[in-house]
């Protein structure tokens, strides 16, 4: 392959330059952080499950009519995506008590909550991501209040979405990390489109039964078996790679 110009190095993924204007491709390595990128390590076949895993629930959410930047998937490791202008705060929407809401309330890992919470935080490796309010939002320009509306309402309905379709697959969807981009068609008019990615390292994934973490926390907490829990989750999908050529062929294109 030729040559492609890198636009971003993050830390567990890459953007290069697309084949055609208004696209770029997203490259998932096997790198993870946690703390803050304090902790660093490797989780050999991470970047190609959460490729793959990533692919499935976004054109899920393609398929109820929740737009996101996927394209199309281009082989084992890389997407095809729209360019999107990132908005530049995460939205962490949780079901149930854990990791930082946890240790900031002083609340028992696994106490559900009478009502989903959604909290905003500002996408700064400078000052460690800080949890911030709307009004910090709106008064320092990162977003306007009617794509605070959208965003919002886009993050309620794939929550009620995404847990359901993950408990049909025996996993609690506990809280979750959304990205948000805006994209342009060509008559200039704006959506917010879902970006980045959704994946056991952006969810936090428990077996329904047994409450076994299957996601990141393996790594953050040293419980070990990582790549076993990702490989779970991408099982319970039903989109484990095979080692077959399916698994090069790109997929279907979003509409
Ligand atoms: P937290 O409990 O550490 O605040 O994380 C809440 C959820 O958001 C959890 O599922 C992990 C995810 N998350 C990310 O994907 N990226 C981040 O930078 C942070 C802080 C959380």
């Amino acid at each position: 392959m030729a040559k492609r110009r890198r636009i971003y190095e993050g830390k567990s993924k890459d953007l290069f330059e697309g084949p055609e204007p208004g696209t770029i491709v997203q490259h998932f390595r096997d790198d993870v952080t946690a703390h803050n990128n304090k902790k660093q390590g490797v989780i050999t076949g991470k970047g190609v499950l959460n490729n793959r895993i990533s692919e499935y629930l976004m054109l899920r959410l393609h398929d109820i009519g929740v737009p996101t930047h996927l394209i199309r998937r281009l082989n084992m490791r890389e997407q095809l995506v729209r360019e999107v202008e990132i908005i530049p705060i995460q939205l962490v929407i949780r079901n149930t008590v854990a990791g930082s809401m946890a240790t900031r309330f002083g609340i028992d890992e696994g106490t559900p909550l009478p009502r989903s919470i959604v909290e905003y935080y500002w996408k700064s490796d400078e000052f460690g991501d800080p949890i911030v309010s709307e009004e910090h939002i709106t008064a320092f320009g990162w977003a306007a209040p009617q794509d605070i509306d959208d965003m919002l309402a886009l993050a309620l309905r794939i929550n009620d979405y995404l847990a359901g379709l993950f408990f049909g697959a025996g996993l609690k969807l506990v809280d979750f990390k959304l990205e948000f981009g805006r994209n342009y068609d060509e008559n200039g008019d704006m959506r917010i489109v879902v970006a980045d990615e959704i994946s056991p390292d952006t969810c936090r994934l428990w077996d329904v039964e047994t409450r076994k973490k299957l996601d990141k926390d393996r790594f953050r907490q040293d419980l070990g078996n990582v790549a076993e829990a990702y490989q779970e989750v991408a099982r319970r999908l039903g989109v484990l790679p095979t080692s077959g050529p399916g698994d090069v062929a790109e997929s279907k294109t979003v509409q």
